[in-house]
């Protein structure tokens, strides 16, 4: 760049400058929730595409939605609502509509200002040449909001993300010979937050400019054809080949090719890797709902956990990720498991059976919780860190505080090629495809069966010996067909879920590796149902929550045949003298339990370890058909998301 320029720029931005770099007091904590993007350049119809991309993203949840086409002029149509809407609003247009190959389409979950039409994305700038989505915040959007007010800027929205595109255009119009790439690069040095954006302008109208930073991009590389997304699910119809942008990464795209560099514009090598799903596992193949086709994916996906990982013939474990590790995972002087959420409670699961089979201590941390502490960590420790999506905000800077502390850092993630997976010194993959549905189920059971196998790998030649292994091998591998016939007595717990749909509390009892399981079939029903719902170790129970047990009270029970059995037993019991409502989960052929309990979902028998497995499948049940019976949009329930990536 000449130093005219930068010399210009710096005239007319020292204050921007300034007041960024030290905007340290307004860090805004903001639970976001995770807006969706998609963009294209190529030869397509682009409009068709956008939509079907933003369908593609409802998963994530959002509250408006809108896009941007450039056909010479920019048009935009944005408002509340969902993606049909937009879509009905479009069925005009078809003349403008026709024939653009550019353009780029938002999904928006309200953080800064209301759901509203005029907080949708994309924002334009004042003479309507540029269009910006955004996902993330900018926290320091309230100065920049300011001092781009003082150069006569005028914003729409109440939104943080608005300033952006101003800030684009100012920095575009103020500095000399400065193009679009450089203004685009220009904004984004002065900004603080998040960000994953994607921007256009009829200015450079050959140009689709993307950029990030802790908020996921993907590019999709076609035939002279670029497709960019949030997430790989918009992409996998048109192709395979993907970039996953790096943070303080940003790409231009053009028809004819792109460039990736860092915000400072070092040129970067962008690595095209190949997306390991197919389009059929993203849509409902037949079913309500996502939640339920994923509920019933689960002995495919178990199967595809333990694919090519388990050797029956000599009955070993052989995980590619971990096996130069397994050494220095066997010395660790302990393991720290972080996590979030369903990836936590498969963490507490983990915990109990790394301890029992590795004799390794393990300690299980929320990683919002380790973050912001100042947690003994360091060489010599293991931390694993756990989750689905591989972005979750709080796992991820858990992760890299205890990376830097020294530690050595393994991940279990689902997305491929996720940030997560990306930074962590080695790890495995549970493979159980995408996950739409909000609350988790699929990617909880891979993550119990991948703990499994690696908690026997780690046991191996310490405390089990080859024929336990064995046995338990065996076991394992029929796990699945015994899932499969757990999901037969789907209309068995749905008429149980019409007695108790109506029910304001739940309580989920378990002992042992049952009570990880409690804590995850409570969070299901919170989650989907907006019950109130605990889960608690079944023995805690006389400790205070004994006295809200009363004749509405529903209490689920987790009551396998296993070492604590009796004990549960005795623990029901308790909850029946003071007239609660038992519902069992019990081991088939269990006489007993049919004597104290109003209702019994059976499951087939199985060792301990292998419980959580089997357990956890009748309560994910009971949530989806309570949450359905309540009339809730069961995959996309309010409040939540499915990758909450920024704190
Ligand atoms: C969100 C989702 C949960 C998930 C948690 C952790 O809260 O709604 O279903 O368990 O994040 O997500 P992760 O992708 O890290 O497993």
């Amino acid at each position: 760049m000449p130093v005219s320029i930068e010399c210009s720029r710096v005239s007319t931005l020292s204050r921007f400058e300034v007041i960024a770099r030290h905007d340290i007091s307004i860090h805004i904590q903001i639970f976001m929730l995770m807006c969706g993007i998609v963009g294209y350049i190529g030869n397509r119809e682009v409009a068709p595409l956008l939509l079907q991309g933003l369908k593609r993203l409802e998963y994530r949840g959002y509250d408006s939605a809108g896009i941007a086409l450039l056909n010479g002029s920019l048009s935009v149509w944005k408002q509340k609502g969902c993606v049909s809407l937009l879509e009905e609003a479009f069925s005009g247009s078809a003349a403008i509509i026709k024939d653009v190959t550019i353009g780029i389409g938002h999904t928006r979950w309200a953080t800064h200002g209301d759901p509203s039409d005029r907080n949708a994305h994309p924002h334009v700038n004042a003479e309507g040449d540029i269009a910006l989505i955004h996902n993330g915040i900018i926290e320091n959007h309230a100065v920049l909001r300011l001092e781009l007010e003082k150069q006569g800027y005028s914003f729409v929205s109440e939104t943080d993300s608005e300033v952006l595109v101003h800030l684009i255009d100012h920095l575009w119009t103020q500095i000399p010979l400065i193009d679009f790439e450089s203004a685009v690069r220009e904004a984004l040095t002065l900004v603080e937050g998040t960000y994953g954006i994607c921007v256009l302008s009829q200015r450079e109208p050959d140009k689709l400019i993307v950029a990030r930073q802790g908020s996921p991009l993907v590019i999709g590389v076609g035939v002279d054809e670029y497709f960019i997304a949030s997430d790989a699910a918009p992409l996998v119809e048109y192709t395979r080949r993907v970039i996953y942008l790096h943070d303080g990464e940003m790409a231009v795209m053009r028809q004819s090719g792109f460039r990736v560099s860092t915000i400072d514009n070092i040129e970067q090598d962008a690595v095209v890797s190949e997306l390991d799903f197919k389009l059929e596992e993203i849509e409902k193949g037949g079913f309500d709902h996502f939640m339920l086709k994923e509920i019933f994916e689960q002995p495919v996906v178990m199967r595809d956990v333990m694919r090519g990982r388990i050797r029956l013939a000599d009955k070993t474990v052989h995980l590619g990720g971990i096996n130069d590790h397994l050494e220095e995972l066997r010395s660790a002087h302990r393991m720290v498991i972080l996590a979030c959420g369903t990836s936590w409670h498969a963490g507490l699961i983990g915990k109990y059976l790394i301890e029992e089979f590795a004799r390794i201590p393990v300690q299980v941390d929320y990683a919002s919780e380790f973050r912001y502490r100042n947690p003994v960590v360091g060489p010599g420790d293991v931390v694993m860190v756990i989750s689905q999506s591989g972005e979750t905000a709080d796992t991820l800077a858990a992760m890299r505080m205890a990376k830097k502390r020294g530690a050595k850092v393994m991940g279990l993630c689902n997305v491929v090629g996720s940030t997560i997976a990306r930074e962590t010194d080695f790890g495995l993959y549970t493979h159980a495809g995408p996950e739409i549905g909000v609350a988790s189920t699929k990617a909880f059971t891979a993550q119990v069966v991948a703990l499994i196998m690696l908690s026997i790998a780690l046991g191996k030649n310490r405390t089990m010996s080859d024929p336990e292994i064995a046995g338990l091998l065996d076991e394992l591998v029929q796990v699945p067909e015994k899932a499969a016939r757990i999901l037969q007595r789907n209309e068995e717990i749905l008429r149980i879920a019409e007695r108790y749909k109506d029910a304001s509390n739940f309580f989920y009892l378990g002992r042992g590796l049952s009570f990880p399981v409690a804590l995850e079939g409570a969070l299901k029903l919170k989650e989907i149902s907006y019950i109130h719902a605990e889960g608690y170790p079944a023995a805690e129970m006389k400790h205070g929550p004994i006295a809200l047990i009363d004749k509405e009270l529903p209490v689920i029970f987790i009551a396998a045949q296993e070492s604590s059995y009796k004990k549960v037993l005795s623990n029901i019991e308790e909850v029946r003298c003071r007239k609660g409502r038992v519902i069992a989960i019990a081991t088939e052929g269990d006489r007993e339990i049919s004597r104290l309990a109003e209702q019994v979902i059976y499951i087939p028998h199985v060792s301990p370890p292998l419980l959580p497995l089997l357990t956890v499948i009748p309560l994910q049940l009971l949530a989806y058909h309570i949450a359905n019976l309540r009339g809730h949009n069961v995959d996309r329930p309010r409040n939540l998301a499915k990758s909450v990536t920024v704190e």
